[in-house]
């Protein structure tokens, strides 16, 4: 009586799982869209490697499972059991042609996977020459960012320029972390007491979201990497902005810049009530501070003022205030001093 419960499926009741199973695989085997923090979204050469990598890999992969597929799909049809009680099947020990060839054939796709994963691996391990220097240091449960050619120390946040490599240097103040900014490399693992190194080149401006990716305690989910790439000249503005230090800009710094200001160029164009400023030409810069955008267009915070009052021109095409060769000192003091009228 139970037999009849356990007999094995139909063929095409078979089939029909089957179907519906390699459909499920194929959902989930559907790459990430552009806009999760993915590896297979890559913005740097070496990120690029690994995922072209990844690509044909799995592209290999796809067409042995079609070919191991569609051989084995063939022989259930052809070769099943058709009447009952017909001849048994022949038996057969080797085949000297088909077993070269099933041993051939992988060796030869391992034998190609080995020479571009070690050419993928080489680039992603030697950074071309003239590498910005960046010290990474993990902590239970933060980033320690140090830039020992300028002389920068951050948290968290890492600020670095498009289009120059950037040396990471990486180790860890107690326990194992890992490195990782998806788009931009592969993982490093941060060890304390063994410094690793590790490259990568951003090719474009823009935020990207890194985290620790090996467990280090409590902690661990809330270890992200904030990386900003600007360009070369934002940099180096953002680069001054950390050496000048975050004390509250001096009385004499402030008076400098509000000097410039009234003697200056400035109040030739720009009015700023309750001082000599009275220019009609440009913009009132009354509480300046308060604003949300420089030139309407550009987020109002002192790097991006430093950068327009470098080169108006180059941050709004047009712009008519020129580029007046201020001093970097004299920018400092012009930021301080309009950043303040709030
Ligand atoms: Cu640090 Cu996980």
């Amino acid at each position: 009586m139970i037999k009849g419960f356990i007999r094995p499926p139909h063929l095409r009741q078979r089939l029909v799982l089957t179907a519906a199973l390699s459909l499920l695989l194929l959902l989930f085997a559907t790459p990430a869209s552009a806009d999760p923090p993915s590896p297979l979204n890559p913005f740097s050469p070496t990120s690029g490697a690994i995922a072209n990598l990844f690509y044909l890999v799995l592209a290999i992969a796809l067409m042995v499972f079609v070919v191991v597929e569609a051989l084995i799909i063939i022989s259930v049809l052809r070769y099943r059991r058709r009447a009952e009680g017909g001849p048994e099947p022949v038996e057969v020990h080797g085949h000297t042609a088909l077993e070269l060839t099933w041993t051939a054939i992988p060796a030869l796709i391992l034998a190609v996977l080995f020479v571009l994963t070690f050419q993928a691996l080489q680039a992603a391990q030697n950074p071309p020459g003239d590498a910005l220097r960046v010290q990474v240091v993990g902590h239970q449960w933060w980033w320690q960012f140090n830039y020992p050619d300028q002389g920068v120390t951050t948290a968290n946040q890492l600020v670095v320029p498009v289009g120059q490599p950037i040396l990471f240097s990486v180790t860890s103040a107690d326990v194992i972390h890992s490195f990782w900014v998806p788009q931009l490399g592969g993982k490093i693992d941060v060890i304390p007491g063994q410094e690793n190194t590790y490259w990568f080149e951003v090719e474009e401006p823009g935020d990207y979201h890194g985290q620790c990716a090996e467990f280090c305690g409590l902690g661990h989910p809330f270890m992200p990497i904030r990386l900003t790439a600007v360009t070369e000249e934002e940099f180096a503005v953002w680069v001054m902005e950390q050496l000048a230090g975050s004390s509250p800009p001096s009385e004499d710094l402030l008076a400098q810049g509000k000097v410039i200001v009234e003697s200056g160029v400035c109040a030739v164009c720009h009015t700023i009530s309750g001082t000599l400023a009275q220019g009609k030409k440009g913009p009132d810069l009354t509480w300046f501070g308060r604003r949300p955008f420089i030139g309407g267009i550009l987020e109002n915070n002192p790097q991006n003022l430093a950068l327009w009052l470098d080169d108006p021109p180059a941050v709004k095409e047009g712009a008519l205030m020129p580029d007046y060769g201020l001093s970097e000192e004299d920018i400092r003091a012009l930021v301080a001093y309009l950043e303040s009228l709030k």
